[in-house]
């Protein structure tokens, strides 16, 4: 037998909190599009939700939260840079993945060992997360294969019968969802494109990977812009320690360290290419070295040499290919 579902306003707020904690699904406006919502942590309500959706098990939700501090509940830890993004652009539409508490079922991040946490900038969806006292596992409350809904009615006509209750707060004001940033690589990486602009991540992490693979640098605060710089990942470390211990971190499947012969001796049985053993030898194979291993890697170290004895120019084109991150 179908049940009628409620549409309500903030009216329905302890219900809606209630539903939740009780193991039922609940849509909700966020800014982005409307969410379907179950308690993160309990896994049939989580299954439900895909059940609902007719979405594929292997794809993973967003938790959301509703202030930075409530991160640890769902990440096994909540790294600087992802404070430094909540800060900036929380409540917001970003979502930020980072590695997983051993407790948020596997339902939740489809077998993921990361998780997409998110801060929405709507007050019902807030009401919604601080009622229920939850962290809130949803995708888009759209049927899978269908326009992520903007309205409640969109929601209605696709959750009609299945879910007991949506909360309205109208047309949403983003209109398309967040955008999906993965802060565990060694560059973050933009997953899906969305509001929070790739220029916009820059500017507070110095460099992402925007979600066609380049590069994208901000040189100084406020100074925005693309320049040629390895499609891939680029680092420069000034020891040859830094320079393992970089491409140590990388999960890469294929990457290198780039450098002069000596740094290279001291870099062990890593991957390596030697462009040469003076400053012009270095100058004239820099380019053609970084051309080479963007082909070949998915990450690249480079040396960051001394600023004496006529490495100069060089490393300002090495402070480029890697976006101003030096270590
Ligand atoms: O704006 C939004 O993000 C909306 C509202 C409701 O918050 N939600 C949304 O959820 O769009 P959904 O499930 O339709 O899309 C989530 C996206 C998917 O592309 C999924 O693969 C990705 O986020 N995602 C979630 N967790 C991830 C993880 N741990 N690693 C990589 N991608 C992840
Ligand atoms: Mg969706």
């Amino acid at each position: 037998m179908k049940t009628e579902t409620i549409i309500g306003g903030i009216e329905q707020i302890g219900l809606a909190g209630q539903i939740i904690r009780e193991g039922g699904l609940v849509a909700f406006p966020t800014e982005t599009v409307y969410g379907l919502g179950a308690d993160a942590f309990n896994e049939e309500a989580v299954r439900a939700i895909f059940t609902a959706k007719g979405r594929p098990q292997d794809n993973p939700l967003i938790v959301h939260i509703a202030c930075a501090e409530d991160a640890t509940k769902v990440a096994a830890e909540v790294p600087e840079t992802a404070l430094r993004l909540f800060e900036k652009f929380s409540p917001g539409p970003l979502t930020v993945v980072m590695k997983k508490r051993p407790e948020l079922p596997d339902a939740t991040t489809a077998g993921l060992q990361t998780v997409g946490i998110r801060i929405p900038n709507h007050p019902l969806a807030l009401a919604l997360i601080r009622e229920s006292g939850r962290a809130i596992a949803a995708p888009s409350a759209n049927s899978s294969g269908r326009v992520s809904p903007t309205e409640a009615l969109h929601v209605y006509e696709d959750m009609n019968g299945k879910i007991p209750l949506i909360l309205d707060g109208g047309k949403t004001s983003v209109g398309i969802e967040s955008t999906v940033l993965d802060i565990t690589k060694p560059v973050p990486v933009i997953l899906r494109p969305g509001a929070v602009t790739a220029d916009m991540l820059a500017e507070v992490l110095g460099k992402v990977v925007n979600h066609k693979g380049e590069v994208i640098v901000a040189e100084a605060p406020g100074m925005k812009y693309r320049h040629y710089a390895p499609v891939c990942p680029c680092d420069a470390a000034k020891t040859a320690e830094a320079a393992c211990a970089l491409y140590d971190a990388s999960d890469a499947a294929n990457k290198v360290i780039i450098g002069g012969q000596s740094f290279m001796k001291a870099c062990g049985d890593r991957k390596i290419m030697d462009i040469g053993a003076t400053p012009e030898e270095c100058t004239s194979n820099l380019f053609s070295a970084l051309r080479k291993a963007e082909k070949e890697n998915d990450y690249i170290v480079i040396q960051y040499f001394t600023e004496e004895g006529g490495y100069a120019s060089l490393n300002n084109r090495i402070t480029k290919a890697a976006g101003g991150k030096i270590v």
